[in-house]
């Protein structure tokens, strides 16, 4: 299969006093060159993390293991250096919080342009040119004005589309966008689909980390759904939407306002819980005796459900 970066069996872990808290539990993805990937999941299911691992952004006291392969490389053994080289300029990354994402002591145009500066020999004039012009893309207007200003005068939503500006700014090959639509209204959303849209038609490869189903849906050409840590479907966008299959993906539809705003009863197991059988088994309306038992290994396929009413090539029983 043709991969950009590929996944296989990551595992992360954050070990305290007194439990271990699993974020992602054997995870297997496959990023293809040029696609748009939504990775989509309630609050607390490891999107982030998932972010993070590929950024090799993970805090020291994390435990990882699996690999996770770009440009032949298993990224979790690169070396700081190496990594630095990575980030920016081959993956651009688009941070959860554009408070703590940002320097709040340097201008934010030189933010902008900083992943350019580094890999490039752009001269510091036409870096500024380049930032303001990004920031105006992004509605960060007039940019003349805001670009040069510290990241503590901005509102939220500006900031966060200042930080879309940053990810963008290198031209990387991948761009890993966690909530870029966070605190943003429906005019500024339509400008970040607007410019993602163009990313895509030139070819950049696309992870977009998202709550926001409106926004995959416009652009995700693959969606994986996280929960409770495990990859529990991947589709094509086309069919996640028109036909979701896993009873997790059908909750988290019918729970958006145009599908009757159906929320989904109970709440995710806590991730440092011993699970036993599906971990959506108490939340499911067709949960059944056996979905109580060990899950069945899931063949990784290019269409994937891990529920057990699919066997592993994921023909519906
Ligand atoms: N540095 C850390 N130390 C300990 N636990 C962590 C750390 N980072 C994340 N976690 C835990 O890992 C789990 C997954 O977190 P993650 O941030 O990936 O969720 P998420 O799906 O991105 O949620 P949200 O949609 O709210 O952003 C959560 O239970 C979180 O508390
Ligand atoms: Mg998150």
């Amino acid at each position: 299969m043709n991969s950009l970066i590929e996944i296989s069996d990551l595992t992360v872990s954050f070990p305290g006093d007194k439990y271990r808290l699993t974020a992602l539990d054997r995870v297997s993805l496959t990023i293809r060159p040029g696609e748009t990937l939504a990775i989509i999941g309630e609050s607390g299911s490891g999107k982030s993390v998932l972010g993070v691992s590929i950024l090799g952004l993970l805090p020291d006291h994390a435990e990882v293991t699996g690999s996770i392969v770009y440009a032949g490389k298993n990224l979790l053994h690169a070396s700081y250096s190496e990594m630095e080289s990575i980030r920016g300029r081959m993956i651009g990354w688009i941070p959860q919080n554009p408070k703590t994402g940002c320097n709040p002591s340097m201008k934010v145009w030189k933010q902008v342009v900083e992943p350019q500066v580094t890999h490039t020999d752009l001269s510091r004039a036409d870096a500024r040119v380049r930032g303001m012009r990004l920031l105006d893309r992004f509605h960060v207007v007039p940019s003349d004005y805001w670009g040069d200003q510290y990241p503590n005068t901005y509102s939220g939503g500006m900031l966060q589309r200042a930080m879309v500006a940053m990810g963008v700014s290198a031209d990387p090959e991948i761009i890993i966008a966690d909530e870029p639509t966070k605190g943003i209204d429906t005019i500024n959303k339509n400008s970040i689909v607007e410019v993602f849209s163009e990313l895509k038609t030139k070819g950049i490869t696309l992870v977009i980390i998202t709550h926001d189903l409106d926004f995959a849906y416009r652009l995700a050409d693959r969606v994986a759904v996280l929960y409770c840590g495990q990859v529990i479907e991947i589709t094509t966008g086309q069919t996640f939407f028109a036909n979701p299959r896993h009873p997790y993906s059908q909750a988290l539809l019918r729970s958006l306002p145009r599908n009757g705003l159906i929320p989904i009863p109970g709440s995710a197991p806590p991730m440092h819980a011993e699970h036993a059988g599906c971990r959506f088994k108490d939340r499911c309306s067709d949960c059944r005796e056996e979905c109580t038992h060990a899950m069945p290994a899931f063949s990784l396929t290019e269409d994937y459900v891990r529920c057990i009413r699919y066997d592993n090539r994921n023909q519906a029983c």
